[in-house]
């Protein structure tokens, strides 16, 4: 399907799956725009689902053609693995089996292990080595981890998950207790899993109130808040929009997807830092190391790096543990589905 031709550069491929989903509908148009990827950047977008969702994609591709988008130059709907992965730049896996009700949280790893084994070994056959891939479906980060053992011919440090919407929520509630808008607070932390037990970290944050920089606690001054309701709004959060919407985050997850990407293609700020669910081998805050576990992350050139050498007090470092005590026990039952 072919659109506009009138940009020289060279189109870039970009597999968005789950594509027929609630986050792939704002998430694509948004891509397709020039958000992501850059105004200058044209994409070939290929939306892959699985068999019975293909005449959703239809839909989806219709839409998109009537968006008259210039820098999108082709549309691929496929429920084919080989089409979908085939030479891509960038991956952005968000399709996932949902929890359905009375399903048991070991059967749902257990279809997921198998669906991103699935897309791991794909990545490894048909991706080009340099591929970006971000992980967005759930369980996030032992999914993201699944796929990375499943394509062994890509670098680990292509891989990454998605806490940049519990980043984005960690900012926004500051920002409204401090009376500024989200763009006034910087460096929050994510630590650990995108599940409940994730530990959003204020301790090195900034706030800009009327043009001086503060530290959280100061700009907040109210600890008991930031020790307890704000950390449990941000956790559960997700939980908060499923009971009122009846369906999980869409527009604030492919919001945060955008945010996410647009750091990996063009870098952080200069003194800015955000929370990245990437392999933990080698960081210095004592993570075990066979895990996709949010940390700090700044990132130059495509290539991300942990923050090191962040104090971290008592209270910290027992929520930095549990919450990787947590994946690990995911990343042991996923394992276990494997052999
Ligand atoms: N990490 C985060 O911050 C975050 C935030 C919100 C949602 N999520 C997760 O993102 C995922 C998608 O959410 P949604 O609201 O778009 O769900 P959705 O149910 O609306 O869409 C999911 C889509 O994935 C498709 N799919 C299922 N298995 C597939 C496979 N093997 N290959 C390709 N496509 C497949 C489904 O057919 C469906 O169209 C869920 O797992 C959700 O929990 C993550």
């Amino acid at each position: 399907m072919m659109l506009f031709l009138s940009h020289q550069s060279e189109p870039i491929r970009v597999l968005v799956t789950g594509a027929a989903g609630q986050i792939a509908y704002t998430l694509l148009y948004r891509i397709a725009k020039g958000d992501v990827f850059g105004k200058d950047q044209p994409i070939i977008l290929i939306l892959l689902d699985i068999p019975p969702m293909l005449p959703v994609l239809d839909g989806v591709v219709m839409e998109l053609q009537d968006c008259a988008l210039p820098l999108l130059r082709e549309i691929i709907p496929t429920d084919k693995i080989e089409v979908g992965f085939k030479d891509i730049d960038a991956a952005i896996l968000v399709g996932s089996m949902p929890r359905k009700e009375g399903m048991e949280k070991k059967d749902l790893l257990k279809a997921n292990v198998a669906i991103f084994k699935t897309q791991g070994a794909a990545l490894d056959k048909y991706a080009k080595k340099t591929v970006q891939v971000v992980v967005v479906g759930n369980p996030a980060n032992t999914n993201c981890l699944i796929a990375l053992k499943f394509a062994p011919s890509i670098p680990k440090e292509n891989f990454s998950c998605l806490t940049r919407l519990d980043h984005n929520r960690a900012c926004s509630q500051v920002a409204m207790h401090c009376g500024v808008s989200s763009d006034k607070v910087k460096n929050v932390i994510i630590w650990g899993n995108h599940y409940s037990t994730q530990y959003p970290d204020v301790h090195h944050a900034i706030v800009n109130t009327h043009g001086c920089e503060l530290g959280a606690y100061k700009a907040v001054k109210n600890d008991a808040w930031l020790h307890g309701d704000f950390i449990l709004t941000v956790q559960q959060r997700g939980a908060a929009v499923i009971k009122a919407r009846k369906l999980s985050s869409a527009m604030s997850a492919a919001n945060a997807v955008c945010d996410h990407i647009k750091d990996i293609w063009f870098g952080t700020k200069e003194g800015e830092f955000i929370s990245m669910g990437v392999y933990a081998a080698g960081n210095s805050y004592g993570i075990p190391e066979d895990l996709i576990y949010s940390f700090p992350v700044q990132i130059k050139n495509k290539r991300w790096k942990v923050v090191d050498g962040m104090s971290t007090n008592d209270f910290s470092r027992a929520k930095m543990n549990a919450t990787a005590a947590e994946l690990m026990e995911e990343r042991d039952a996923a394992l276990d589905f494997l052999t």
